[in-house]
């Protein structure tokens, strides 16, 4: 399968998905006035181009489980509205302090630090807004009851003991000798938790099988590890340009990442095995399962 394709057809659903939720006009209907700079703040971020892998994961599956329809949108979306919210806040002076993002100057070096950590602030409930809004007031019953439990999932998976933990430990560690248990800490949570959580609330959404489940977590633990190691790599042999963000700030801020504590090519071994374990993982699945497969594989080679 051509998969620069399928990412670029199920991107477009997504952009045009978030387009909806938050269009181009600072009214929302039946939400009232919100302050023009924050919006604006919003949306230069969310639509400054960026990948959009974990909801395209999410929709990847979704349907891979044989899930139908457009009812995995809204969550989809949500997930980029927390990724978006998690970069806009990891790139703030106070954090990684990064001047450029998807290929423009960050959020708070165009809006400033308050309008930036609002903007993050606004996207994260905005997520969960979008989310809980799917479970009333027409569905009821068991469909209900999956609902609430796929967003409680999402917010163990993004708060203090997923990705803001994750984040805290890396804040934490930086210019730090750290040991290899850290490490792993910080990347299966700053990163790996939201992307597990994508593939689990596809697959959960799509109502898949209890071994359909435990299969796309393997899948879903192993390529959100790889992601941060390949971002990791990246950071070191990529192109700024091609990237959309600066290259080197690892060193720079004395990160740690796998190259600093493993070594380049330990590094890329172990990036290369994980994306074999995870499509492993997927080995009693048919070829709807393909485009989870080839996204384990695009991780590796990606260049952006
Ligand atoms: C970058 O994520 C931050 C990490 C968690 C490694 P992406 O590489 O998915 O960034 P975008 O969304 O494409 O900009
Ligand atoms: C980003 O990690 C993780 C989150 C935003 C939650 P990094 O700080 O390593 O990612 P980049 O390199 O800035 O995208
Ligand atoms: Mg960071
Ligand atoms: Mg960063």
């Amino acid at each position: 399968m051509d998969i620069k394709r399928y990412l670029e057809e199920k991107k477009e659903i997504v952009e045009d998905a978030l387009e909806k939720y938050l269009p181009n006009r600072p009214e929302i209907k039946g939400e009232g006035v919100i302050p023009t700079s924050l919006y604006k703040a919003i949306r230069y971020s969310l639509f400054a181009g960026g990948k959009r892998i974990r909801p395209v994961l999410s929709m990847a599956a979704f349907e891979a489980v044989g899930g139908k329809g457009n009812g995995i949108l809204p969550f989809a979306c949500a997930l980029e509205m927390i990724h978006t919210y998690s970069l806009i806040h990891d790139d703030l002076p106070a954090m990684d302090n990064d001047d450029f993002r998807r290929g423009k100057p960050t959020c708070h070096k165009v809006f400033g630090e308050a309008v930036g950590i609002l903007a993050g602030d606004a996207l994260l409930t905005e997520a969960f807004h979008l989310m809980t809004n799917q479970a009333i007031p027409e569905v009821s019953g068991h469909r209900a009851e999956l609902i609430l439990s796929v967003i409680h999932e999402v917010a163990q998976a993004v708060g203090m003991s997923g990705m803001v933990g994750g984040q805290a430990c890396d804040i934490e560690s930086e210019g730090k000798e750290v040991d290899f248990p850290t490490l792993q800490y910080i990347h299966t949570h700053k990163t790996g938790a939201l992307i597990l959580v994508s593939v689990r609330l596809g697959a959960r959404l799509g109502s898949g099988s209890e071994e359909s489940l435990k299969a796309l977590t393997r899948y879903g633990e192993g390529i959100g590890l790889a992601f941060q190691i390949a971002d990791d790599i990246l950071n070191i042999e990529g192109n700024t340009i091609q990237l959309g963000k600066k290259t080197g700030s690892d060193l720079f801020k004395k990160k740690v990442t796998y190259p600093s504590l493993l070594g380049m090519e330990e590094s890329k071994k172990r990036a290369k095995e994980l994306v074999e374990i995870s499509v492993d993982a997927l080995r009693l699945m048919g070829s709807e399962a393909d485009p989870l497969r080839e996204i384990a594989r695009f991780i590796l080679s990606r260049e952006s």
